[in-house]
C-alpha cells in the first residue's frame, strides 16, 4: 500500500508529492523544522498525512531536545518551540493539531522521565498515530462501500487517498472498498486546480490500482452530472464543524452545489481526526490563502501574462445543507449532524 510519510530510524521520510507522477522520490528530513517546511511547501499534503507528519516532527524534536538540553525545563521549551513551528505550517487542516496536541499530551505524561524515555514515549505515540490513522481508513472505507451503487459513476475532488493519509485513502479508501466490492464503478477525477491533487495524484493512485477512471478539468463536473454518468460525489475533508460544514480543497462547495442541482448524492469522508467541535460551524475555519504564483504558473511556466493579480484560497466551506452524509471510521453520519457528530466522538475509539 502506497504511504506518503514514514520513519527510518533518525529520518522522516517523504513521497515527494511535487514531483509525482513524473517521478517518484523521496525526501529525507532529519529535524522538526525540514518537516515544517515539507508540510509547508506541499512536500506531503493532504489533512491526515500533515497531522502524521507533524507528529514525526515532534519525535525528531525531542531527539535534539535530549541531545541538547541541560535539564527538563530546557527540553520543554525546545518541544514548545517544536510545536509552535509545526503549528505554523499550515493553518486550515485541523488533524495538524490534533496530533501536535495528542504529542503534547503523551509528553506530559513522561515529562518528568529520563529524556531516553520520554523520546521512545514520543517514538511510540507518533507510530501509533500513522498506524491508527491507516485503520480508520479501512473502517471508513467498510462503512462507506454500502452508499455506492453497483455500476455507479463516481465523482471525486482533489486527493483524499492513500497519498493523503496512513494509508488506503478518505475518500478513495470508500472508492476502494466499492471496486474491492466488485461494484464495477467508474471514477471521475476533478484535475483540481491550481495544484492538480487530482490529476497529478489522485490519477496515479487509481492507476496503480487498476481502478477504472477518467480524468476531467474542474469546470467539466456539470457537463457529465448532466449527462447521467455520475451517480454519486465522494470527497474528504480538512476540518468538520460541530454543524457538518466542511471545509476541503477549493472547488469542493461548487460540487456539491452541483450535485444538489442533479440529484447526485454528495458523501464526505473523513476521520474522527478531522472533526473540530470546538467551532459551532464553517464560518470559523480558517481558509489558507496560497501564493498567486500558484496559479498563474505551472513548474515555473507562466499560464497568464505577467503581473497578472491572482487569488489562492487553498480551501472553501461547504454548508451542511448539500452534504447527504458524513462516512467516518465509527459509521456513517446522517443529517442532522450536531448530534451525530457529537454522539460519535464521545464514543470509545
Ligand atoms: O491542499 P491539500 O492538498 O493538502 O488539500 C487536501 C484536501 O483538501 C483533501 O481533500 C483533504 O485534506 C482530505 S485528505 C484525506
Amino acid at each position: 500500500m502506497i504511504k506518503p510519510v514514514w520513519l527510518d530510524g533518525d529520518k522522516v521520510i517523504f513521497v515527494d508529492q511535487l514531483r509525482l507522477p513524473v517521478e517518484e522520490s523521496l525526501v529525507e528530513c532529519r529535524d522538526y523544522q525540514s518537516v515544517a517546511t515539507a508540510i509547508k511547501t506541499m512536500v506531503v499534503r493532504g489533512a491526515p498525512a500533515i497531522g502524521i507528519s507533524a507528529a514525526y516532527g515532534l519525535y525528531l524534536a525531542s531527539k535534539e531536545a535530549a541531545e541538547l538540553s541541560k535539564d527538563h525545563d530546557d527540553f520543554r521549551r525546545f518541544m514548545d518551540e517544536a510545536a509552535d513551528h509545526l503549528a505554523k505550517s499550515r493553518p486550515t487542516a485541523v488533524n495538524l493539531f490534533w496530533a501536535i496536541k495528542r504529542m503534547l499530551a503523551k509528553y506530559e505524561e513522561v515529562a518528568s522521565q529520563d529524556f531516553a524515555t520520554i523520546v521512545s514515549v514520543l517514538q511510540k505515540e507518533a507510530l501509533d498515530i500513522a498506524a491508527e490513522d491507516e485503520k480508520m481508513n479501512y473502517s471508513i472505507g467498510e462503512f462507506g462501500h454500502d452508499l455506492i451503487l453497483p455500476g455507479s459513476g463516481v465523482l471525486t475532488h482533489c486527493n483524499a487517498g492513500a497519498l493523503a493519509t496512513g494509508g488506503y485513502g478518505t475518500a478513495l479508501g470508500v472508492i476502494r472498498a466499492a471496486y474491492e466490492k466488485n461494484k464495477d464503478i467508474h471514477v471521475f477525477v476533478d484535475e483540481t486546480r491550481p495544484f492538480l491533487q487530482g490529476a497529478r495524484l489522485t490519477a496515479w493512485e487509481l492507476k496503480q490500482d487498476n481502478i477504472p477512471f477518467t480524468l476531467i478539468t474542474d469546470n467539466m463536473a456539470g457537463y457529465f452530472m448532466k449527462q447521467g454518468r455520475i451517480q454519486a460525489v465522494v470527497v474528504g475533508a480538512d476540518r468538520i464543524a460541530a454543524n457538518g460544514d466542511v471545509a476541503n480543497k477549493i472547488g469542493t462547495y461548487s460540487v456539491a452545489i452541483l450535485a444538489k442541482e442533479h440529484g447526485i448524492p454528495f458523501y464526505v469522508a473523513a476521520p474522527v481526526s478531522t472533526l473540530d467541535l470546538s467551532i459551532a460551524s464553517g464560518d470559523e475555519i480558517v481558509i489558507e490563502e496560497r501564493d498567486a504564483a500558484e496559479v498563474t504558473s505551472w513548474a515555473g511556466i507562466p499560464t497568464a501574462p505577467e503581473g497578472t493579480q491572482a487569488a489562492h484560497p487553498a480551501f472553501d466551506v461547504t454548508p451542511n445543507r448539500y452534504i447527504t452524509a458524513i462516512v467516518t471510521d465509527r459509521g456513517v453520519i446522517h443529517p442532522p449532524y450536531q448530534t451525530g457528530l457529537q454522539r460519535i466522538v464521545k464514543e470509545d475509539a
